[in-house]
């Protein structure tokens, strides 16, 4: 009997795929968004693909350690969790114009001395990359460009060079003539990966992702992709800002949530080797409002500055707005700072920033965010030479957080000669050069900071 022709249809919105037609997505509520598509592979019959599938035992697979391929970005190799994964694809999203094709270009130049590269661009023109090229000092003529919307020319392109890495710049504006759908749309993004993430895992070529993200994730372009890779990379920054965060928040080969930094320059993104100093903002004079922490998003410490304000809110309903923290963590510790520390902030807004437009994602912020709350409340200043970090618990407990001799090593290193911070976090022989407050209860935080 011959297979039954599969229809299935897509949203362009989320892109789910239904079997059947309907004028309203089931998954995410949109009005006539379902597009017939075709689905690849599906007419092979069931039984041709059984007998082909293999089987093995869990003792069976190779765990030889990954080989990896280093960009020649000191930066980039941290967040990738040391280079990058033949045959592993990449997503690097984040704001328009925050960097990502220049990161891309100087990598790829780098990396196409050594391995074959090919950059494929759907939003500028060759000589637009090229231009670009020039600015950033990296001729070369062994790098590989082509200027494309196709995916099918870029996989054939890349099944004829085999270059090492392929980079796609960005993925929104590629499509596949399996769908019907307009490029840019959801199902198309998603598709267009689906046959890259075939190429790479087929040829072993390491492919690279670009995704336009903008501040509020509002296009869902580069989300729905995020299941489908093997590691993702948001590109972080300040408005205005020359600083540059690169987060890895997947990585099937690495640490999650490391930290890779740069500098915005005249010829492109310079790496900033040493960046706890560059989040501080090095007031001259002691300033109410603000505390240093060091956390440790990754495997690196890291000093940052918090900034927080508190105003009478004016009889209003009192705003709490969180720049770099969470803001739900914010009302928590707001309540915990009024019911174990008998101080209220209800009748005033509250504004908390994290220096550097780093978005800190760990609980060591907690006691350092209150800190500043309160010092702007008080109008009193935090001991500029003195660091804080710590988690806060619902009853009031301050608790340890991961790597406090690291922390602390790294705040003297920077000149730091205080430091309060939970008991539990406190190496047995001490730090040298630094007197060390251990605390265990918010309260005895509160009096430690204001001495
Ligand atoms: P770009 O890499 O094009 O951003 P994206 O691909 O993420 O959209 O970066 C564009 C911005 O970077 C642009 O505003 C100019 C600035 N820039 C520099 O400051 N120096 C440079 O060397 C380059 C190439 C760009
Ligand atoms: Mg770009």
């Amino acid at each position: 009997m011959a297979p039954r022709a599969k229809r299935r249809y897509a949203c362009s919105e989320c892109g789910g795929q239904q079997p059947q037609w309907t004028g309203q997505c089931p998954e995410c509520g949109s009005w006539n968004t379902l597009e017939e598509v075709h689905v690849a592979g599906e007419v092979a019959s069931g039984a041709a693909r059984r007998a082909a599938a293999e089987v093995t035992t869990l003792a069976e697979v190779s765990t030889a350690p990954q080989p990896r391929i280093t960009t020649g970005v000191a930066e980039l190799d941290r967040v990738l969790g040391g280079g990058l994964v033949p045959g592993s694809v990449v997503l690097i999203g984040g704001e328009p114009g925050i960097g990502k094709s220049t990161l891309l270009l100087q990598t790829l130049a780098a990396l196409s001395r050594s391995h074959g590269a090919l950059y494929a661009t759907g939003e500028e023109s060759l000589q637009q990359v090229a231009l670009r090229g020039q600015r950033l000092g990296v001729v070369d003529d062994a790098l590989h460009l082509m200027a494309e919307t196709a995916v099918e020319e870029v996989v054939a392109a890349a099944e004829r060079l085999r270059p090492r890495a392929l980079v796609l710049d960005s993925v929104q504006t590629f499509h596949t003539a399996t769908l019907g759908s307009a490029p840019g749309s959801v199902a198309q993004v998603r598709e267009s990966a689906a046959q890259l993430v075939r190429l790479a895992k087929a040829s072993g070529t390491a492919v690279i992702l670009v995704g336009h993200v903008t501040k509020e994730g509002a296009l869902a372009g580069p989300r729905v992709l995020e299941h489908m890779v093997d590691t993702v990379l948001y590109f972080e920054s300040d408005q205005g800002s020359r600083y540059r965060v690169v987060r890895a928040v997947k990585n099937r080969f690495g640490a999650a949530n490391e930290l890779g930094v740069f500098a915005m320059a005249e010829d492109g993104l310079r790496q900033v080797r040493n960046p706890s100093s560059i989040f501080l903002s090095r007031h001259d004079q002691d300033v109410p409002g603000s505390a240093v922490f060091v956390t440790r998003e990754g495997s690196r410490p890291l000093l940052l500055e918090v900034q927080a304000l508190v105003a009478d809110s004016a009889g209003g309903q009192p705003r709490r707005v969180a720049v770099g923290l969470d803001g739900s963590r914010l009302a928590l510790l707001l309540a915990v700072l009024q019911r174990h520390g008998g101080i209220s902030t209800a009748g005033e807004d509250v504004f908390i920033n994290v220096v550097g437009g780093v978005r800190v994602q760990e609980t060591a912020g907690d006691l350092p965010a209150l800190a500043a709350v309160l010092s702007s409340l008080r109008n009193r200043p935090l001991a500029r030479d003195c660091v804080i970090f710590g988690e806060l618990g619902l009853a009031g407990e301050v608790r340890p957080v991961p790597g406090g001799e690291e922390r602390l090593s790294e705040a003297v290193k920077h000149g730091f000669v205080r430091a309060v911070v939970p008991k539990k976090n406190v190496p047995r022989e001490g730090v040298p050069g630094m007197t060390i407050h251990p605390v265990q209860r918010l309260d005895e935080a509160l009096e430690a900071l204001f001495v």
